[in-house]
Order: C-alpha cells, then sequence, then structure tokens
C-alpha cells in the first residue's frame, strides 16, 4: 500500500487580518502512532489541524503529503469538535460517506451494520441522528469519519462535552482504530486522556510548537518552563 504520509510542515504560517494565528510551524507527521496536541485555548491548535487536513489556507510556507493533495485528501478525515450531522437517520449518516465512494451496495450494507453495531447503535439504526445523545452523535461522526478506513485521522476535542463514560467510548475506538492501522492526531483539553492515548504530543502556545516529543519525555519531564507551567494549571502569558 503507498502511504501519504509523511505530512511535511515548512514554515508555515496563517495571517488574517494582519493578526497571526499560527507559526511560523516547521514539524513532521511520521507514519505509526498516536499525536495529541495540547495547548491554553487560542493557542492555534485547530488552525494547526485544519492546515494539516487542507481546509486553512496558508498564508506563508508549505504543506506536503507525499502523494499529490488530490490523492492524500482520499485518504483522511477529520472529525469537527461539534459534531456534524445529516437530518436523516443514523443509518443514512453510516451510508453517506460509502456511497461517495460509490462503494457497492452491499458492501454498504455490511459496513453500515458492523459498524453500528461497534458504536452500539445497532438498535437505533431508523432514528434520526440528531435525535441521539451527545456521546451518541459523537460515536457516530467518529464511525463516519473511520467507515471509510482513513489512512489519517484528524479529531478536534473529540471529547469536550461528553461524560466519563462516553469519554472511555471514543477512546476505545480510537485504540482500535489505531491498532487497525490508522494514523491518528487529535487536540483535547483533557491531560488525563492525553496521556492514555499519545505516543508523542506537541504543545502549542501563541501559534507556535513550543515543544514537541515522545509521550513519555513529554509528560514525564517537560523541557520548557511554558509546559511546566501548562501542567501545573496555571495561566500562560
Ligand atoms: N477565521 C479567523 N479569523 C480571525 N481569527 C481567527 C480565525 N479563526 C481563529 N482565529 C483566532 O486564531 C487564534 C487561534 O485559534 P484556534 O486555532 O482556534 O486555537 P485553539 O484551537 O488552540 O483554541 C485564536 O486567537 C482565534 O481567536
Ligand atoms: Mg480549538
Amino acid at each position: 500500500m503507498t502511504t501519504i504520509l509523511p505530512l511535511r510542515l515548512e514554515d508555515v504560517s496563517v495571517l488574517r487580518k494582519g493578526k497571526r494565528l499560527l507559526g511560523p510551524v516547521s514539524m513532521t507527521l511520521s507514519e505509526g502512532g498516536l499525536t495529541i496536541i495540547v495547548g491554553p485555548n487560542g493557542s492555534g491548535k485547530t488552525t494547526l489541524l485544519k492546515v494539516m487536513h487542507g481546509v486553512e489556507r496558508v498564508s506563508a510556507g508549505r504543506v506536503r503529503w507525499a502523494v499529490p493533495d488530490e490523492q492524500a485528501q482520499h485518504h483522511q478525515s477529520y472529525v469537527f469538535q461539534t459534531p456534524i450531522m445529516l437530518r436523516r437517520s443514523v443509518a443514512d449518516n453510516l451510508r453517506y460517506p460509502l456511497q461517495l465512494r460509490k462503494t457497492p451496495r452491499d458492501t454498504v450494507e455490511t459496513c453500515v451494520a458492523d459498524w453500528a453495531s461497534r458504536i452500539g447503535l445497532q438498535d437505533l439504526l431508523k432514528l434520526s441522528a440528531t435525535r441521539l445523545s451527545g456521546g451518541e452523535k459523537q460515536r457516530l461522526a467518529l464511525a463516519r469519519a473511520l467507515i471509510r478506513r482513513p489512512e489519517v485521522l484528524f479529531l478536534d476535542e473529540p471529547c469536550a462535552n461528553l461524560d466519563g463514560a462516553s469519554t472511555r467510548d471514543i477512546e476505545r475506538l480510537l485504540e482500535e482504530a489505531q491498532q487497525a492501522g490508522t494514523r491518528i492526531i487529535m487536540t483535547t483539553h483533557d491531560l488525563g486522556q492525553a496521556k492514555r492515548l499519545a505516543t508523542d504530543a506537541i504543545f502549542m502556545l501563541h501559534g507556535c510548537i513550543k515543544e514537541a516529543a515522545p509521550a513519555e519525555a513529554f509528560f514525564d519531564a517537560p523541557q520548557t518552563s511554558e509546559l511546566q507551567a501548562f501542567f501545573r494549571g496555571d495561566i500562560i502569558a
């Protein structure tokens, strides 16, 4: 299988209305692992994710996949912070990404049944997705992203507003996806979750990557005073 990774960002900046939202950022996203992005509100985490996914225009620098952009786009999914549901049934929400790909009908129905049971919604297939609970919606959004078997999956605070049990459900799905070979990169405000899931981590501050390291070094031996302060829960100037 050809891989779309590594993804390289070279001196990427995003400027809007004269304000620097991101950058300059240079980094490489290699194959394998689960990368967690942490940092205070407004530090540029979402902007960085969107730049990687190609939905935020960069003002300077380059974003390069190992393959042409159009090919790379086909093998990545993005789960937004607030799950976006089609105002249709749970089953239709799961069918949709496969229908876009012109998947044969038998395969679609097998996949839908399989994913519905994996996310515990097998008895709610005919219910309108808009009537699901927050945790159910987020599981559905994740299943919709994974049903296309992306090579790379971006998630922006997938467990914001979820209770402990729903958070664990999402984490289990992410671990299964990772074991199945999906490269995951996600933001979170939950440091416990970051520690449970990360193989490596990035700390964003003022639109820049302040620190990046394998998970153990990142959490056990933060190098910068800013990351140390962030872990203590201090406000960082
Ligand atoms: N389209 C936009 N125009 C102007 N400012 C924006 C826009 N999108 C985000 N911002 C600002 O960019 C900064 C970084 O935002 P964001 O990437 O959402 O941070 P985070 O996800 O870490 O909270 C924030 O100060 C935010 O207010
Ligand atoms: Mg954000």
